[in-house]
């Protein structure tokens, strides 16, 4: 996917602006609180059918405006053109058309233009509670297998009844042993096929996010990936998950919740043998985030058939200048990218075709003409 071009009316801080970009970079700097993640956050919306920041849509709306609208231009990998655009009344729902139909509803946009956003937020990824990284996995593998998304929607089912039933018996109530036992079955089935679907996708990320990461640093092998069962160092199958639910058992009448499964379950992270949230840096740490982000839009892309728009915001703070040159040659000629951050001299002049914008207060002056996408 290319976004071409971009028109913002009393978005956020951005009161008008007409903006095109450049197919390969495109640099967006700017002091502290000028608008460069409100543009990011533009033109994400289409890709997640919300923004990525809020739920609540009148916080879009510019201050002392009553609507906004965004008209979106680009072209999908072979070439063919669409228009998007959005509006909202401060009071009033979200309008989405697509090439001047009117959408349903804004969810309808949803997998129409796979885009991938990195913000701070998101170093979580490789130093956060072990929730980030099931949810990332479990993203990943929703995205492009139908029936690791049916299996997660069960198991999750399966553990919400099971917790219930546990929860009144520790509460005092009586225990439906039968009741119990059919759920036992149920969550070691479903919590085995989400285990598989797990590691087989941490495989195929593992490969695409150890040459990205190679690419960047200039060298092999430094990173492993490694599926951690919590139930179970095997990562076996149903029947270990039986095993541990049988032996967790009265411990679980007294506390009412389920304490085996995957969903207590982590992905070991090691830079060259030591491992990433007990030893690494702020910068290897944001750097591994940043590549599995990207390994994630690599795999979707492949399976999926577009290439994602790269959005990355202020990624660049606590990078050394030679993992910043590595990430940049890593991006050219494979995505388009969006690159925000307050200083100017995260990029070099010298990239042909990049387009430059310096925000303040809402307002965008091109740095460098941008090279007209077709
Ligand atoms: N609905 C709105 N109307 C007007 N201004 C808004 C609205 N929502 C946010 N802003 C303003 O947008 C600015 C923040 O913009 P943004 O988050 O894009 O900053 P930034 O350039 O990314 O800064 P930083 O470098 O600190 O991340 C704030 O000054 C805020 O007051
Ligand atoms: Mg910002």
């Amino acid at each position: 996917m290319i976004v071409e071009s971009l028109h913002l009316d009393s978005y956020r801080n951005i009161k008008d602006a007409s903006l095109e970009f450049s197919e390969g970079f495109n640099f967006i700097t700017g002091r502290n609180a000028q608008g460069k993640t409100n543009l990011l956050e533009a033109i994400h919306i289409f890709s997640l059918g919300r923004s990525f920041r809020t739920r609540r849509t009148p916080e879009l709306v510019r201050f002392g405006s009553e609507h906004f609208f965004l008209r979106l231009i680009g072209r999908s990998d072979s070439g063919v053109g669409f228009r998007l655009e959005m509006g909202q009344e401060r009071s009033g729902r979200t309008r989405l058309s697509v090439n001047g139909k009117q959408m349903k509803g804004i969810s309808e946009i949803i997998g129409f233009m796979p885009s991938v956003i990195f913000t701070p937020r998101d170093v979580e990824l490789s130093s956060g509670p072990p929730a980030v990284r099931r949810t990332y996995l479990d993203y990943t593998a929703a995205q492009v297998s139908p029936g690791f998304l049916a299996d997660l929607k069960e198991y999750r089912h399966v553990l919400k009844q099971r917790n219930s039933l546990l929860r009144s018996a520790a509460a005092g109530g009586m225990l439906d042993e039968t009741q119990l036992e059919v759920w036992d079955e149920a969550l070691a089935g479903k919590g085995a096929a989400v285990v598989g679907g797990r590691i087989e996708m941490l495989g195929v990320i593992v490969e695409r996010a150890r040459e990205i990461f190679a690419e960047v640093l200039g060298r092999d092998d430094g990173l492993e990936l490694e599926y951690r069962c919590s139930y179970d160092s095997e990562a076996g199958g149903e029947d270990s998950l039986r095993a541990a639910l049988v032996a967790a058992r009265e411990s679980e009448k007294r506390r009412g919740y389920t304490l085996a499964g995957p969903h207590y379950d982590d992905v070991m992270m090691r830079i060259d043998g030591e491992e990433v949230r007990r030893y690494a840096s702020q910068g290897r740490r944001r750097l591994l985030a940043v590549v599995l982000k990207l390994a994630q839009a690599d795999v979707i892309m492949s399976r999926r058939g577009e290439r994602p728009v790269v959005l990355l915001d202020d990624i660049f703070s606590e990078l050394d200048a030679g993992v910043v040159s590595g990430v940049r040659n890593m991006l050219s000629d494979r995505y388009q990218s969006f690159i925000t951050s307050p200083r100017g001299d995260d990029f070099p002049g010298d990239i042909p075709g990049a387009a430059s914008y310096e925000v303040e207060n809402g307002v965008f002056r091109g740095t460098e003409s941008p090279s007209k996408a077709s």
